[in-house]
């Protein structure tokens, strides 16, 4: 396909979810604009986001309250940093939301808050019950399009990032509609991808989540970490043939109860807070009970609930779920987990950048280590807003790349996550992708052992796309999903404990006998780990800036 080039903008933002948008805003009075979204602008995780948006606003909550249970979800492996920046700048990103035209839900004039697993107070805010992230986008979105210097270009795919001289100089994307590839130039380049949960078999992911982000920073020599955290949300529809729909922790918020199939509760058999308690030990409890009675799933059980309540609070559920002949106020619903958030990304420091200059990176892609090895549940949707406004503000600044821990002199062996080492395992795209989800979901999932992983690395790496390459999405999405499965299944042997959501059934503790370390990887090196992202440079400034 012949390349068009001559197409310039000062900013370039890759992805049209929360963290994107609110970048955008926040640089629309600094230059011109262009937000490149691969699918239609309403496909992505935030849009999907039913809970809501964690923030300290109740009255008898506090910052420092929020700040302690992100960091306790996280077990022990948070930037203190991040999460101060999250929860004490996350309340102001709220008010400038409900400023946008936001409607949260209100109980009277009041804000409305529920609660989620692993929060002590009820803080997690919703709009129209459970559309959070739809209503969010709409303010966003809104707000956006009024701002003159904004572009919004759908179904434009980022091939790769474009680099010179190890800075980054602009972005290489695919046209689908017209068939045609562009490179653009630009000051700057803002991954703002969202997700990579279509890279498992089982997934709450919207198919537009294959990673695209980190497979970009990858193939552009940026550091990547921690991509062996991958948030499992314990409870998705579980109906054979009907993708795994989402079925929100405020469920259990507003007092939804977990049992097997023979009827019993068993959270509180495996913790004190039981259905509320962190999100990884409800799903690996559910991997468990499913275990122990030989089934496929487990039940949420909704029915000592009000049914008006239910069906007012949670409209979209009760209709989808009634879509699949189930009734949530009277039935059962099956349940089990699937892959539902990573916690880890490219390496970015609190500004958003990478340790590629100009590249910066906010939201679900980023791994600031604001979440540690588990996230606590509506910590993200804020996350988009804290940190897609400081990116943003970043990037008007002269770009210079992060510094992070360099790897150690004995390197370990470089992981390849891009070749295939065997041409007969070549596949085309639908069928490499169905196999990497499969070994994913079946070896480095929920529990997973020393000897799964290795054997997961190992089928990873014959694996590759052919023989012919055609020049279309599915084809880059492939090789993303590849990428970022190889990265996974390295990272998550390379890590020799159990922590947060990477739990190795062999190595059930964590490894207490040194620091909480973070992985790191980039291309042509191995994994290795080191202590904590760096602080930022300028982590104390305002972003003030279009308030
Ligand atoms: C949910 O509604 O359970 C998802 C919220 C989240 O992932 O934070």
């Amino acid at each position: 396909m012949r390349e068009k080039k001559g197409l310039k903008a000062d900013y370039v933002i890759l992805g049209g979810g929360i963290a994107g948008m609110r970048a955008a805003i926040e640089l629309a009075a600094a230059g011109s604009v262009l937000v490149l979204t691969k699918g239609d602008v309403h496909e992505s995780n935030s849009q999907q986001a039913q809970g809501g948006i964690a923030a300290a606003l109740a009255d008898d909550d506090e910052v420092s309250l929020h700040y302690q249970d992100t960091l306790r979800a996280g077990d022990g492996l948070c930037s203190e940093q991040a999460v101060q920046m999250l929860v004490g700048q996350g309340p102001r990103e709220i008010q400038r939301l409900i400023e946008w035209g936001m409607k949260f839900d209100r109980d009277g004039n009041k804000l409305a808050f529920t609660r989620e697993g692993a929060h002590s107070r009820s803080r997690v805010l919703h709009a129209h019950g459970d559309s959070t992230g739809a209503q969010t986008m709409r303010a966003l979105i809104a707000k956006a399009r009024h701002l003159s210097g904004i572009e919004i270009r759908s179904h434009a795919f980022a091939l790769d990032i474009l680099m010179e001289g190890g800075a980054v100089t602009g972005v290489l994307y695919l046209d689908e509609k017209q068939g045609t590839v562009h490179s653009l130039s630009a000051r700057s380049v803002l991954l703002a991808t969202g997700g990579l949960g279509q890279v498992y078999q089982e997934t709450t992911n919207p198919a537009v989540a294959t990673g695209d982000g980190v497979a970009l920073a990858y193939r552009a020599g940026a550091l990547l970490s921690d991509l062996e955290f991958i948030q499992f949300h314990p409870t998705a529809l579980f109906v054979k043939g009907a993708p795994r729909f989402l079925l929100s922790e405020a469920l259990r918020g507003e007092g939804g109860i977990l049992r097997n199939i023979l009827l019993e509760r068993f959270m509180p058999r495996y913790h004190e807070a039981g259905e509320l308690a962190p999100r990884d030990v409800v799903s690996r409890s559910i991997v468990m009970e499913m275990q122990k009675t030989r089934s496929e799933f487990v039940y949420l059980d909704l029915t000592g609930l009000d049914a008006e309540h239910v069906k007012k609070r949670f409209p979209t559920i009760y209709s989808t779920c009634l879509q699949n002949n189930l009734d949530i106020t009277q039935d059962l619903i099956p349940v089990r987990p699937a892959a539902h958030y990573s916690m880890g990304g490219v390496a970015s420091d609190l500004d958003g950048a990478t340790s590629v200059a100009g590249l910066y990176a906010a939201g679900e892609v980023a791994a600031t280590g604001v979440h540690g090895a588990n996230r606590l549940a509506s910590n993200s949707l804020l996350e988009g807003l804290v940190f897609g406004a400081r990116a943003a503000a970043a990037m008007t600044r002269p770009p210079c790349p992060a510094s992070f821990p360099a790897p150690p002199r004995n390197e370990a062996v470089p992981c390849s996550a891009q070749q295939s080492t065997d041409p007969a395992a070549l596949a085309p795209p639908e069928k490499l992708i169905a196999l990497v989800r499969s070994v994913l979901w079946s070896k480095a999932g929920i529990l997973r052992n020393g000897r799964d992983l290795s054997d997961a690395v190992k089928k990873l790496e014959t694996l590759g796309l052919g023989p012919e390459i055609p020049p279309q999405r599915r084809a880059y999405e492939a090789m993303n999903v590849l990428t970022v499965g190889r990265l996974i299944a390295r990272c998550a042997l390379a890590r020799r404990e159990s922590r947060g959501a990477h739990y190795r059934t062999e190595l059930p503790l964590k490894d207490d006998s040194r620091p909480p370390s973070h992985s790191y990887v980039r291309k042509g090196g191995g994994v290795f780990f080191a202590p904590s992202l760096p602080a930022p440079a300028t982590a104390s400034q305002s972003i003030s800036r279009g308030r």
